[in-house]
């Protein structure tokens, strides 16, 4: 298996900025701005991670940190649709899980659409359950729902 062909996750550096952007603007709703993007990519309680495949940034994860809390928040997490079905959901998730467990946090939660059925798969697939039920939580009334899953310290 060569990177090239599967592709690889890794800590996002500063630069990776617009091609986050452009990623976020495949969301239907709730975009993020440049300004929230830089924020996130300095912010002492953010880490995002990045998927690459061929040199190109095909998908992204930001995950939040609160001071005084022992739950990190997946915020978002985007694949560019050429790139899906090659895991790369599932690494970005599990990069966000490894760093959640080195921080000594004690779970990960996350806000998804009811009907998004690829993202509810995806986190199924990795162990998260259903904490909350969100109606109308989205700015087009879309119902949401809060997942959770407990990290334990590897
Ligand atoms: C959700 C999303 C990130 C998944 O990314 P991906 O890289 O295609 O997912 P993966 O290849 O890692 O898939 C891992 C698992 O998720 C599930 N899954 C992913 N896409 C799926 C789909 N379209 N239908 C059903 N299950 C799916 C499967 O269980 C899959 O495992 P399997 O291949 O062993 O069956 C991607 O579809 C996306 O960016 N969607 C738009 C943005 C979004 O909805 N983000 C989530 C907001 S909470």
């Amino acid at each position: 298996m060569s990177t090239a062909t599967h592709g690889h996750v890794r800590a996002a550096r500063p630069s990776d900025g617009s091609a986050i952007l452009t990623l976020e603007e495949l969301f239907p709703s709730d975009r993020m701005s440049m300004r929230s993007v830089r924020r996130f990519l300095h912010a002492a309680n953010a880490r995002t991670w990045i998927a690459e495949l061929d040199g190109a940034v095909v998908g992204n994860l930001i995950l939040l940190m609160r001071k005084g809390s022992h739950v990190a928040r997946i915020y978002s997490v985007v694949v560019a649709p050429q790139a899906r079905g090659r895991r790369f959901g599932e690494r970005l998730v599990q990069a966000a899980e490894a760093e959640a467990a080195h921080l000594g946090l004690q779970a990960i939660s996350l806000e998804v659409r009811a009907d998004n059925h690829a993202a509810r798969a995806l986190y199924a697939k990795l162990g998260y359950s259903e904490a909350a039920s969100l109606p109308g939580y989205y700015e087009d009334g879309g119902d949401g729902l809060r997942l959770r899953k407990a990290i334990h310290k590897r």
